[in-house]
């Protein structure tokens, strides 16, 4: 019988340099992409897939996550006082009460897969969801890991989800080389973190959705330190191949890269076009302020 996922992991224990100085005493998880937390979009996307157990993995400068998280009583007894309903609402709703959150502390940031590893006590032996929060992936009607749940049902196997990326950018991800495609779905043949683009075997990337059957920890036991000095995901993810199927899915939907400030801003952009509240003065601004105007039509044409 194929075991239920029901656990989903968010290493959220890295420095966040590129966003210095906001990074510097709030984790990047918590940048706001309009109204939202990026690992509140994460863990939305996490439970929606069925997630009822969010692990975090967390390192120093992480308060301000399990706090999101946490009953907060003063800010609830403030807005009732007010009768702001609508944001109560909101707030005592940030996930629904079935969910559980577990805070894991990572004391030493080795990489990302010694974030997983650290992980085993919790996860036992139960295939599980790795999320990294700092890449959005908006996708309707199902998100990215519901999708790749539904062929996690039908293989039991390990899947990733990935994406075509510009060839010159595959020294920024893992990367893949496949066979047996049949439409978004495909088996590993290779896969190696950050290669060099001169010696990458495709522009097939590994963004950040992952779900892993419980064999990667023994796997990541026997790593040595890969790209960057780090004890990678990816390289556990290699020796596993010998072992087992793991399967891509090219995921329907589109990513921002909010690990980088450009991407960042393009989701920020895009989401506020979609807000139900803000879209139609946001296009105003741009339109009025941040593009060129609209060619002038002669009247009477
Ligand atoms: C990590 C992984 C990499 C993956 C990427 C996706 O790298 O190590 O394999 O492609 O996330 O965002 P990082 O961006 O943390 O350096």
């Amino acid at each position: 019988m194929i075991k239920k996922i029901t656990k989903a992991v968010f290493p959220v224990a890295g420095m966040g340099t590129r966003f210095l100085p906001a990074t510097k005493s709030n984790p990047k998880e918590m940048l706001p992409i309009v109204d939202k937390p990026l690992i509140q979009y994460a863990a939305e996307e996490a439970v929606a897939a069925g997630c009822t157990e969010l692990i975090f993995v967390i390192g120093r400068n992480k308060r301000a996550i399990p706090d999101h998280f946490d009953k907060a009583y003063e800010l609830e007894v403030e807005l009732q006082q007010r009768g702001k309903t609508k944001l109560l609402e909101q707030v005592q709703n940030i996930l629904p009460a079935n969910v559980t959150c577990v805070y894991l502390r990572q004391a030493e940031a080795l990489g990302l897969g010694h974030a997983v590893w650290c992980t085993k006590p919790l996860i036992g032996d139960e295939p599980f969801i790795v999320i990294l929060a700092d890449d959005l992936i908006d996708a309707e009607p199902k998100n990215c890991l519901q999708q790749m749940v539904e062929l996690y049902n039908k293989h039991a196997c390990s899947v990733l989800g990935v994406e075509e990326i510009p060839h010159e950018d595959t020294d920024k991800y893992g990367i893949v080389s496949v066979k047996d495609v049949q439409g978004r779905q495909a088996k590993i043949e290779t896969i190696v973190e950050k290669p060099h683009p001169s010696k990458a075997p495709s522009n097939l990337a590994v963004v950040g959705r992952y779900i892993l059957t419980p064999r990667i920890f023994e796997l990541i036991e026997t790593n040595t330190r890969g790209a960057g000095g780090e004890i990678q995901l990816t390289d556990a993810i290699e020796k596993l191949l010998a072992h087992e199927t793991v399967l891509t899915h090219r995921f329907a939907g589109k990513r921002y890269d909010c690990g980088s400030k450009l991407g960042y801003l393009q989701a920020t952009v895009e989401y506020a076009l979609k807000h139900p509240e803000l879209k139609e003065p946001f296009q105003h601004y741009l339109q009025a302020y941040c593009l060129p105007p609209l060619p002038q039509t002669k009247s009477g044409k």
